[in-house]
């Protein structure tokens, strides 16, 4: 790295002897925590702006700091700004750089401060745009799932249970299943927010301070909903990162199944769907494979963000209150779970639109494993027949189809027949794949016309929670 002008560190005064170089790098955090650098800005910002209102500092020593403050973002985004390890973080590191360049009045600015607020209060500001910027691209992937919900809601697949052909199902009810995970992955992420957004500054170092802040106009000056209620528990609080990655889990293992579905749906041996080129890589040594890397990576990843929320609630299971250096430990597991998230949610909100779906395939092998047997059972019910006996006898139609080599709707009315004489000609209407979907008709069933249904009631749902009116018993439709 290269240093600034001054690397003096800002709490020397009781010290007699340098800090051992391995020890200033080993507790250094600015090599990661500098990505919060615009957030700490903000928060001084904040920070100062109040002091003035409360006469703790005057207004042109206020206009100062902010003049400096914003100098000092400038240099950071361009890249001119020399990070230094000997000031430990990204608070120092700006601090001692505002003093450099505005001199004494730059010191003002920590009063009736901590870093200990300061830091949790960055890691708010910044994991409450990021949880914005994946509910935004859970909303496109959402919608990548819509349209193709719509397109492919006549679609026939087979529909499994422990992976046996069950019953026929569309595709497009299918995709309604993971759009449906995502709702509640939103609304988990949304609420996670509510948390993450409550403001720790004016709690100090842990007991708040004898200044008289207005912690109020800084909560409303950084858009927090409230200051934190109790100045320990604010400094010492990481239970919206622990949320967030227990929701980020969730949300993985979700995309981990998805992506077991597609690394099989794309598999020979099922041809289900194509993933375009763009999505997928070969392999150096057989020229004919193809390989869907994406959702195994995605799949993958899943287990790095399992890792992160297990390391964050071990981080903070032995600590007494209120603030203590293992808290600088919560950053990069919340980077990397927030970055693995993000880079998975994109990826798949690119690809969902672009999955060709191979009808033929899937109508085939919809069309075998007896999947149309539990219509059958229906059907003989509907004819009088307790369902247990209906059970029996459909049972041993499918031992014959089995023997026999057919298919339920290939067998002959009379083959039918040996089985129950109440089955009649009109049987052959349920058998087909396309008379099986469209008779499971009701709200969460997987008709055609049920899965329009659905794509409409998500949309207005979605439209309906952008303009606040959203309600949970929707009964229409
Ligand atoms: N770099 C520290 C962290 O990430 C900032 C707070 C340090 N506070 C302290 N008293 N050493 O947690």
């Amino acid at each position: 790295m290269e240093q600034p002008e001054t690397t003096e560190k800002p709490w020397t005064g009781r010290f007699t002897e340098p800090t051992d170089l391995f020890v200033e790098a080993f507790t250094a955090s600015v090599t990661f925590d500098q990505r919060m650098a615009d957030y700490d800005i903000r928060g001084s910002i904040a920070h100062a702006r109040m002091l003035a209102e409360v006469d703790v500092i005057a207004a042109e020593e206020r206009d100062q700091i902010i003049e400096g403050l914003e100098e000092i973002l400038e240099e950071i985004r361009s890249g001119s700004f020399k990070w230094s390890i000997a000031l430990e973080d990204v608070h120092m590191n700006i601090e001692s750089k505002l003093v450099q360049k505005i001199g004494d009045v730059g010191k003002k600015l920590h009063t009736g401060r901590s870093r200990n607020d300061q830091v949790a209060t960055d890691i708010r500001l910044w994991l409450r745009d990021e949880i914005d910027a994946i509910l935004a691209e859970i909303d496109r992937l959402q919608e990548g799932l819509l349209i193709l919900a719509e397109r492919e809601a006549e679609t026939i697949m087979p529909g499994f249970t422990h992976l046996q052909t069950a019953q026929p199902i569309t595709f497009g009810h299918h995709m309604m299943a993971w759009h449906e995970m995502l709702v509640r992955d939103h609304g988990r992420l949304t609420d996670c927010r509510k948390r993450v957004n409550v403001m720790p500054l004016g709690a100090a170092a842990l007991a708040g301070t004898t200044y008289p802040i207005d912690r109020f106009m800084t909560a409303k000056l950084l858009g927090f909903d409230a200051p934190a209620e109790n100045s320990l528990d604010a400094v010492s609080d990481r239970d919206f990162s622990i949320e967030f990655t227990a929701a980020a889990s969730l949300l993985m293992m979700h995309l981990s199944r998805f992506s077991e579905e597609l690394v099989l749906w794309t598999s020979d041996l099922f041809s289900f769907i194509e993933l375009p080129d763009s999505f997928c890589t070969g392999s150096s040594i057989m020229p004919q494979k193809k390989n869907p890397d994406v959702p195994e990576l995605v799949r993958g990843k899943t287990g790095r963000v399992y890792g992160h929320m297990i390391g964050l609630l071990t981080l903070m299971k032995g600590q007494p209150l209120a603030y203590n250096k293992d808290n600088q430990e919560d950053k990069e597991p919340l980077f990397d779970t927030v970055d693995t998230l993000k880079g998975s949610l994109k990826v798949y909100a690119d690809m969902m639109p672009t999955v060709v779906v191979n009808i033929e395939n899937t109508r085939n092998a919809a069309g075998r494993g007896f999947s149309t047997a539990t219509d059958l059972a229906d059907y003989v019910v509907r004819a009088g027949v307790p369902f247990r006996d209906s059970h029996e006898i459909v049972g041993k139609a499918v031992r014959y189809g089995i023997e026999q080599g057919k298919d339920l709707a290939e067998m002959t009315l009379a083959e039918l027949q040996q089985f129950s004489d109440v089955i009649k000609e009109d049987v052959f209407e349920v058998l087909t794949l396309e008379g099986s979907v469209a008779a499971r008709n009701h709200r969460g069933g997987t008709a055609p016309e049920q899965v329009h249904a659905a794509v409409r009631r998500a949309r207005r749902r979605k439209a309906e929670e952008l303009s606040g009116t959203a309600s949970f018993q929707d009964q229409s439709y």
